[in-house]
């Protein structure tokens, strides 16, 4: 099984650089996700990978051997497009034959291959449709049956869920993770979408602006975010911004505008007082509750160092969670609970705690800041 790697890879459209300077390695037989905002160059990425753009700059390496200038066919890959291109006048059986046939297989052999990949992604019914009478994410899902039975050892999925409703996208996650680890195909797989990319992803490759900022295992990721931009883009988070009024021993004193100041223990920093500072307080650190008696509980174990009081100002329902926004001085913060076990209403005082060691710092230019922990 090959492995995929480039170097320096670069696409400039006019005056717009789509791409810059993209270093990236699969190992074979791995599932990369490459995740980021629209317009970040993703797709651009795909296509230089797959031959279908050539780059301005870099190379492409397909098991250490360098194909930039080889056209697709000669690059041992199957493509799932955004835009996926379905022939037309072939019924869905022969579109998703039509890749083994390039391979060399007879048509009893196709005609099973395909049967049994419509069946996964529960296109049975339809395979002797015509791909202009099917839905969005019919054809969506015609178009992945067709990638995925091929042999091609080198996969690149450009959004391959992206029409599909949540519980099917769900389902055909799931049916992606193991036909990945049944086949074991080098993989990249293009989403916007973050909880896919961490249902599925071996790594996740996270590009900005044309540029790839980080790429890692999912845990390792989300843990250990590289700068502010990914925090923000990952994690929905509380990213408050402050000032620090103080430098002391083993890290600063922060205003981040509730009526208390936090002191955050940090390691290596060259921050001075005056200096800007972002504290990202995820909901998942932070121990809320209107019973006093257990906050005090909570408190009294030690793991808790900081405290304070706020309002809740609104509810909001989201699916099987409340999310509660909570008024602390000047900001405001949002933690969730599960509808079963929410406690507080609207209006209600709530008290907030969290450990000083769980927050995620970065200082003005959006550079992380270790934490001590
Ligand atoms: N053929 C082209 N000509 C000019 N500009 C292009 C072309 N293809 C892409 N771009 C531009 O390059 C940038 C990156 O586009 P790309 O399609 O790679 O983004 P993406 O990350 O796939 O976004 P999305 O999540 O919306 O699909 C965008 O600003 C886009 O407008
Ligand atoms: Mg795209």
């Amino acid at each position: 099984m090959p492995g995929l790697h480039t170097e320096n890879l670069t696409k400039h459209f006019g005056d717009l650089v789509a791409v810059d300077d993209v270093s990236l390695s699969v190992e074979a037989g791995e599932l990369l996700c490459l995740l980021g905002p629209s317009g970040c160059g993703k797709s651009t990425t795909l296509r230089m990978l797959a031959g279908l753009e050539s780059p301005t700059d870099g190379d492409v390496y397909i098991n250490d051997e360098q194909v930039t200038g080889q056209p697709p066919y000669r690059r041992n890959s199957s493509m799932v497009f955004q835009e996926w291109a379905l022939f037309p006048h072939k019924s869905v059986l022969e579109n998703v034959a039509f890749g083994l046939k390039m391979q060399g297989l007879d048509k009893a052999k196709r005609h099973e291959k395909a049967r049994e990949m419509l069946e996964v992604m529960e296109m049975s019914e339809f395979e002797n449709s015509s791909p202009p009478d099917l839905s969005g994410g019919q054809q969506q899902r015609v178009a992945l049956a067709r990638s995925l039975a091929t042999e091609s050892p080198v996969l690149l999925l450009d959004e391959p869920l992206s029409n599909l409703d949540k519980r099917l996208k769900e389902q055909m996650q799931i049916e992606l993770k193991e036909i990945h680890s049944q086949f074991q195909r080098t993989t990249i797989h293009v989403t916007h979408d973050q909880d896919e990319a961490f249902t599925i992803g071996d790594k996740i490759g996270i590009m900005n602006e044309g540029r790839l900022v980080q790429v890692g295992p999912p845990r390792e990721v989300y843990n250990n975010p590289k700068n502010k931009f990914i925090e923000e883009f990952l994690g929905e988070t509380n990213l408050v911004e402050g000032s620090v009024t103080q430098v002391v021993s083993d890290g600063v004193v922060a205003d981040i505008d509730m009526q208390e100041s936090i002191r955050i223990p940090l390691q290596d920093h060259n921050l001075a007082t005056g200096d800007t500072i972002h504290v990202s307080i995820r909901p998942e650190i932070i121990a809320f509750n209107a019973a006093t008696a257990e906050v005090d509980s909570v408190r009294a174990d030690g793991s808790h160092s900081f405290s304070v009081t706020g309002t809740v100002e609104n509810l909001l329902y989201r699916g099987s969670a409340v999310r509660y926004y909570i008024d602390v001085g000047d900001i405001s913060l949002f933690v969730e609970q599960t509808v079963r076990g929410s406690s507080v209403d609207e209006g209600s005082n709530v008290e907030l705690q969290w450990k000083a060691t769980d927050l995620v710092c970065f200082d003005q230019t959006g550079e992380k800041i270790q934490v001590e922990s």
